[in-house]
């Protein structure tokens, strides 16, 4: 089945189809920039100019940085706080016309990771944890999604953990990738701590710059880099909607 997949960033919004069978893109991602200030209703109509840019008539799966229950958002640490009960999934519908699917950013990335890449057929307890603006985690046991678990937000050294070591931090306070990796490093060990994972799976843009800190790390669960590394959001919004659709039907 394609879908249309949409991974909604605080930077850029990003959308591909998807052939929901395989996990792989068909044809050129497209991305547009996020609109400031990012308002519920700035950002349906970005999302409509990507539905139209791919001219697709079918459900929309998409990838939302905030806490998603049925639809709605519930939190907005790194988006506009006007998005906190918001009806995400309706007023996408609404503006562009189509069923729209929502879902956690990091569960979406998560989602595709276990069917599709590094997590494939692995069973225990598994841990995707991406660094972009914020720090996004999407836990797994068995490969049944824990949703919304919102790790990035634990306490670590007096700061919530994503002010800590996100890679927004990295970049504002121009730190080595060593020293960096240092932090994140106390970041995995709360979070092995707390879970004893047996994997964890390391998205968004640091995952493919995993080589220059990965002498830093000192879990006991092995921390690789995700498959489809930076589309894994887009696929995993996908893979949501043909679910979604499916159910439906
Ligand atoms: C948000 C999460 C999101 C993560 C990655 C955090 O600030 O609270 O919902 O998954 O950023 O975008």
């Amino acid at each position: 089945m394609q879908m249309l997949g949409v991974d909604i960033g605080g930077s850029g919004i990003k959308g591909c189809l998807v052939d929901t069978e395989t996990g792989e893109l068909i044809g050129e991602r497209h991305r547009l920039v996020t609109p400031q200030p990012a308002t519920p209703a700035a950002v349906a109509h970005t999302l409509k100019a990507l539905v139209e840019h791919f001219q697709w008539k079918g459900p929309v799966g998409c990838g939302f940085p905030a806490t998603i229950h049925n639809g709605i958002a519930k939190s907005a640490a790194n988006i506009d706080k006007r998005w906190v009960e918001t009806d995400a999934a309706h007023l996408f519908a609404d503006v562009t016309g189509l069923p729209c699917h929502v879902l956690n950013d990091a569960d979406a990335a998560g989602l595709a990771e276990m069917r599709f890449g590094t997590g494939k057929d692995r069973k225990g307890v598994i841990i995707l944890v991406t660094i972009g603006t914020g720090i996004g985690t999407a836990v797994f046991v068995n490969g049944q999604l824990l949703p919304n678990t919102e790790l990035g937000h634990l306490m670590l050294e007096g700061k919530v953990a994503e002010h800590y070591c996100s890679d927004a931090v990295r970049k504002r306070e121009d730190l080595s990738w060593g020293r960096w990796g240092k932090r994140f490093n106390k970041y995995l060990a709360r979070l092995e701590f707390l879970f004893s994972p047996d994997l964890f799976i390391l998205g968004g843009g640091s995952s493919s710059k995993l080589d220059k800190f990965i002498d830093k790390i000192e879990t006991r669960a092995p921390l690789v880099a995700a498959a489809n590394l930076n589309q894994a959001g887009i696929i995993g919004a996908a893979l949501h909607a043909a679910e979604r659709t499916a159910e439906q039907q």
